[in-house]
């Protein structure tokens, strides 16, 4: 079967109800605490993406019991510092940073040595960000210059830290707080602000935590060496993948969608924040609570007036994993856009900002790209007649959607490799796209 998708036509108005795959950050925190209670801990709407299933594989392999049935998901975990398995054991994280990231902080105590490899995308980033502060509570690490593969031997006697975290990375600030979780003594985090869902699900075990928020950094105290409660929980839909659609109704005139149950924490909101400083309104409907989390149904409507933006630095952490889609709005908008300090997204699966920049070349939008920063020069009557081909991404799961979205909204004929790059975040991802009306070979 072939490994590309063709699109040959714009998708026609639709409007449609439809609902989306659980959170993939949610997903991975709820499999790894989880294992670090003695109890059996329930979750329904798990992901099962690749990434997610290679947590469940990486924790399986340490001795934890996992049962999946229907919708739901059991897990028996071991305990603070329980994990089981033999020396040398080697876990692979696939292609998932947040769990090759986030394990490592489980792992500081491992009495044998652990080896962690991943995919050739993982391969190439950067793990020195969770290694520098990991050793300082004691675990050894030897890694190929911060890359992987690492070996992990861990410590009999860790020791609380004070850490201060810059980059606005929510895996290193959580790689921290679980191992944390596992010493004795009180760690402080000091963390520029990302995504809080690890706080969150901290707070409602009622585990030992305590956060004094700053405009630009929180202050987390994490206190280890308590027992986890069991985990029972309703995984909400992810944001990250609503975006997707979010964009392509906004981009196909007279359209409306209405998306479900979507986690519209804060922290992961600045799509919405970026879109309506662009003149784009998104309503939320049924705003609830959820575990601390906040949920809603979304309603969006298509646009042909879309403005410009000089987009604040405040909002780049909170809309990291929609720059991509973003960038897409701002190649319709009436003028110029500016968006900066983005280095980060050059550490992603493959080197975001320049793909950005690559895929608005192709589609014919002017850009002035730097090692952190696009310029955009919009054109509100955007409709593209040539063939473009995307390939040779490094499997970028958000390179690929992207690419599919430009090609429904802005027309050419467009060929787009490594399809399969969907199974790690969004499996359901082109039946969605069937059923909102598009044709694609
Ligand atoms: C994630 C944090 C972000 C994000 C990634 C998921 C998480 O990465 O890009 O897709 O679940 O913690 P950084 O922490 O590296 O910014």
């Amino acid at each position: 079967m072939s490994n590309f998708v063709k699109i040959n036509n714009k998708i026609n108005r639709f409007n449609k109800r439809l609902s989306i795959d659980g959170d993939k950050s949610l997903s991975i925190r709820w499999a790894l605490l989880s294992s670090q209670s003695l109890r059996k801990s329930k979750a329904s709407n798990l992901l099962l993406s690749e990434d997610v299933v290679s947590t469940l594989n990486c924790l399986k392999k340490l001795g934890v019991k996992i049962k999946i049935s229907k919708n739901i998901c059991e897990i028996i975990g071991l305990g603070l510092n329980g994990f089981k398995y033999k020396n040398n054991l080697i876990l692979n994280a696939g292609n998932s940073a947040t769990l090759g990231r986030l394990i490592l902080g489980l792992l500081i105590h491992t009495k044998n040595r652990i080896q962690l490899k991943g995919d050739k995308s993982l391969s190439k980033r950067d793990f020195l960000r969770v290694i520098k502060p990991l050793r300082k509570f004691g675990a050894k690490f030897n890694s190929n210059h911060g890359k992987l593969p690492i070996r992990i031997q861990g410590t009999n006697y860790s020791k609380p830290i004070k850490y201060v975290e810059n980059k606005g990375s929510a895996q290193c600030k959580s790689a921290v707080m679980f191992a944390a979780l596992n010493t004795l003594g009180e760690t402080i985090i000091k963390a520029k602000k990302s995504r809080d869902h690890s706080e969150l699900l901290f707070k409602h075990l009622k585990l030992p935590i305590k956060i004094k928020k700053g405009n630009k950094y929180d202050v987390i105290k994490v206190k280890g060496k308590y027992d986890v409660p069991a985990l029972n929980y309703k995984i909400p839909s992810d944001i990250s993948s609503a975006a997707f659609f979010i964009v392509l109704t906004v981009l196909t005139k007279n359209s409306r969608l209405k998306i479900k149950n979507v986690n519209i924490n804060p922290s992961r909101m600045g799509i919405f924040y970026i879109l309506k400083l662009m003149g784009i309104k998104i309503s939320k409907l049924n705003i609830k609570n959820y575990k601390g989390e906040k949920i809603a149904d979304l309603i969006i409507e298509g646009t042909n007036k879309i403005k410009p933006i000089n987009c604040p630095i405040k909002f780049n952490s909170s809309a990291i994993d929609e720059f991509l889609l973003i960038f897409l709005v701002a190649a319709k908008a009436k003028g110029v856009s500016y968006f900066k300090n983005l280095s980060e997204l050059n550490q992603k699966e493959s080197p975001r900002l320049m793909w950005g920049s690559k895929i608005l070349n192709k589609i014919g939008i002017k850009n002035i790209v730097t090692r952190d920063s696009i310029k955009i020069f919009g054109n509100p009557k955007l409709e593209i007649n040539q063939k473009i081909i995307i390939k040779d991404f490094l499997k970028d799961h958000r390179i690929f959607m992207t690419s599919v979205i430009a090609a429904l909204s802005f027309g050419g004929n467009w060929q787009i490799y490594d399809k399969n790059c969907i199974k790690t975040s969004f499996p359901s991802f082109l039946k969605k796209v069937d059923y909102l009306g598009a044709k694609i070979e």
